[in-house]
């Protein structure tokens, strides 16, 4: 991510009117920016300061701000499949212990908005090994990954994982596909020893399959099933409360640790 504080063409840019209305888009000075509140001459922001407003058409004000991962992921990246959102992302993260310089295993990159986030954990000296059969997927997530030029921190193969995972000795592994029961040998020789897994469902019923395939398996211990339940709030001095509206359901996150199988 930048750290200019001045704003040039070719940026990616947040531009922010309220709440609802925030758009990531790209400087490109020959286009305007239009919004049901107005519309933005974007050679105009050619040299402004990150962080500065500017007055629409109508005469609204818009903050343009550096956008954050975050901000990519909810409103710059495409997606055609359902995706693992920030508050699932961020609980995988800490309990894989990545870090800078980690080599890492994804299985089901879809849209990418994972891979996006693991690749910016493990940058500028760890890769992200990502595993997904669909030839249109790859090139989606790849255009986003593009966006913050994370795609040269991922690699990318067109492969099924229940067919074999090329890479050794990983750091960690985090698999979002419907039924990787059948590719837990495959997934255990690809990590090191003591290696964290985290798995993503979205029904329960996963869960328990996974579960007693593990269970089958002996290789993987200290298996752990949570949801991440995230409430915002609605500050208002002296009416406070939570939001009406709450994401009910994403998803299931297994976490697992490889263990030595005993003779
Ligand atoms: C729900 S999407 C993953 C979304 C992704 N985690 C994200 O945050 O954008 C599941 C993906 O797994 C892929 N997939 C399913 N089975 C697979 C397998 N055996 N090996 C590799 N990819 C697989 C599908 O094509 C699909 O793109």
């Amino acid at each position: 991510m930048l750290s200019r504080s001045r704003i040039e063409e070719g940026d990616y840019v947040l531009i922010l009117i309220n709440r609802k209305r925030k758009w990531v888009i790209r400087v490109d000075r020959s286009k305007k920016f239009s919004s049901d509140k107005g519309i933005l001459d974007l050679n105009t922001l050619i040299g402004a300061e990150y962080g500065s407003e500017v007055p629409l058409s109508t005469g609204i004000k818009a903050e343009i701000h550096r956008p954050l991962l975050i901000d990519f992921i909810e409103r710059g990246f495409s997606r055609a499949t359902q995706v693992i959102y920030p508050k699932d992302a961020g609980y995988m993260i800490y309990m894989s212990g990545v870090s800078s310089g980690s080599r890492v295993l994804e299985a089901g990159v879809g849209s990418g908005f994972l891979t996006a986030t693991i690749a910016n954990i493990v940058k500028p000296h760890g890769k992200v090994y990502a595993y997904e059969i669909r030839k249109e997927f790859i090139e989606l997530a790849l255009r986003n990954l593009k966006m913050l030029n994370l795609n040269e921190f991922v690699e990318i193969k067109q492969r099924d994982v229940k067919e074999g995972i090329d890479e050794k000795d990983l750091d960690a592994a985090f698999i979002d596909i419907p039924d990787p029961w059948e590719a837990l040998n495959n997934l255990y020789q690809a990590l090191k020893p003591s290696a964290p897994i985290l798995f993503f469902f979205p029904t329960i019923n996963q869960v328990e399959k996974l579960y007693e395939a593990i269970k089958e398996h002996k290789g993987f211990s200290d298996l752990r099933c949570v949801e991440i339940l995230l409430r915002e709030y609605r500050v208002t001095k002296g009416m406070t409360r939570p939001s009406t509206r709450m994401i009910g359901h994403t998803g299931y996150i297994v976490f697992a640790r490889k263990r030595k199988i005993s003779p």
